[in-house]
């Protein structure tokens, strides 16, 4: 077993590797690893060949008792968006994509920028009197929820409890775990698929729409599951990776305070060099090969893409923070090919808004206690962001 596949970042990330290489998982699955850009590229473009059937498939397979658990909550998956590569995915995607229109993402943004400015000035006075304060927590958690649920309706429970039930699923999902873990987890999980389920037959927005345009209650309930998890978790966690990031990056800062690097190329290294999703599977349909290597049919394949985003072939300075240098936004944090990211806009809008109001609160903190993950094939999950003035 290779303890990377679980840590895909950091030092990880910079190591020498092939550009695709068999690693064995905790339970002694083999994975082909994928490092390049072109062929990361090939292999998310090319969906005949290497299907996205396997985007959700828990890699610890789940013990019947935690099963029975999920049973219990009536929880389903069915292929709806990341993992459908059945003739209905463009329709969802587009009723999806809909509701995230660049027009309907671009008029949140006055609202979003009130409010995190209001935060701001708060952690402002909090770091003036030389107290601690907690990015991830304070800043981070709970924006992009607060906006997707004001892009989509989203049943009516507490923020916290959303957080818990996302981050237990991308635990459950994509971890390596013990059984009793699995279990805690499917408690969890399945608790809130059931608030889910109701949402799903009742609720207005989105689900609405879904069922209008015929899809049943699991193609429903399986829509909001993945948005309530992709949609918010994924750019929390990046806007705390990239505002740690920024700590360490004073010249990229005094350039945001002069305007002499832009805030939308801040946010395009961000996602380059700090991407909150690391890797994401595809199978292969049939026999094939990639970068040379034959490829059996029913082959897990794990695009890393944080390493495509550090290809030395897609610019000339990969490992340093140069927003804005020559083929920055070549990037595959979001994906390609007809699963692409369809929040992709909105998770630059927010992370835009969070730099330009929010870069000038690293201005001469020391951080206390740095963003913290746990192994997880593909989600970095941060879990706290501690700094202080001084
Ligand atoms: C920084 C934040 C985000 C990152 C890095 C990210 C990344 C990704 C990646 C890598 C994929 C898989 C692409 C592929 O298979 O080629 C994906 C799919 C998806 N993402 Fe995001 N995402 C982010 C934020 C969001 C947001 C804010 C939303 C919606 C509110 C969202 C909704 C989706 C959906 C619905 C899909 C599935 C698309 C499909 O299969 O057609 N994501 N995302």
């Amino acid at each position: 077993m290779s303890p990377v596949l679980f840590r895909g970042w950091g030092e990880a990330v910079d190591g020498p590797w092939p550009d695709v290489a068999t690693v064995v998982d905790h339970i002694g699955v083999p994975h082909l690893v994928v490092t390049r850009h072109a062929l990361i590229r090939r292999l998310l473009t090319d969906p005949e060949t290497f299907r996205p059937d396997n985007a959700l498939d828990a890699v610890t397979p789940i013990p019947v008792a935690a099963l029975r658990v999920l049973a219990g909550h009536r929880f389903r998956l069915p292929p709806t968006l990341a993992n459908n590569s059945a003739a209905s995915h463009p329709e969802i995607r587009g009723i999806v994509a809909d509701a995230l229109h660049p027009e309907r993402v671009a008029a949140q943004q006055p609202w979003l920028t009130d409010l995190v400015r209001h935060r701001v000035a708060r952690l402002a006075a909090t770091l003036d009197v030389g107290e601690p304060v907690d990015l991830y927590a304070e800043l981070a958690a709970d924006l992009p929820l607060l906006v997707l649920a004001r892009l989509v309706e989203l049943p009516d429970a507490p923020v916290g409890a959303v957080k818990d039930f996302a981050r237990a699923a991308l635990e459950l999902f994509w971890a390596p775990l013990d059984e009793a873990r699995q279990l805690a987890l499917a408690t969890e999980v399945g608790r809130f698929h059931t608030v889910l389920r109701v949402f799903a037959a009742t609720g207005g927005g989105l689900a609405a729409r879904l069922r209008a345009a015929g899809h049943s209650p699991d193609v429903v309930v399986g829509a909001l599951f993945f948005l309530l998890v992709a949609g918010q978790e994924t750019t929390s966690q990046f806007l705390t990776l990239l505002l740690h990031r920024l700590t360490g990056e004073p010249t990229v800062r005094a350039g945001l305070r002069s305007g002499e690097i832009a805030v939308a190329d801040v946010v395009e290294e961000g996602l380059r060099l700090e991407p909150p999703i690391v890797t994401w599977r595809r199978v292969a349909a049939v026999d094939t090969t990639l970068g040379g290597t034959a490829v059996a049919a029913g082959t897990s394949i794990v695009a890393w893409l944080a390493r495509a985003g550090r290809d030395p072939e897609l610019l000339a300075a990969p490992d340093e923070f140069r927003p804005g240098q020559r083929g920055s936004r070549r990037h595959l944090a979001f994906g390609a090919g007809p699963h692409r990211c369809v929040g992709a806009q909105l998770a630059r809008m927010e992370a835009a808004v969070v730099v330009a109001e929010a870069a000038p609160l690293l201005d001469g903190v020391t951080v206390i206690r740095p963003p913290w993950c746990p192994d997880n094939l593909t989600f970095r999950m941060p879990d706290a962001f501690v700094v202080r003035r001084g």
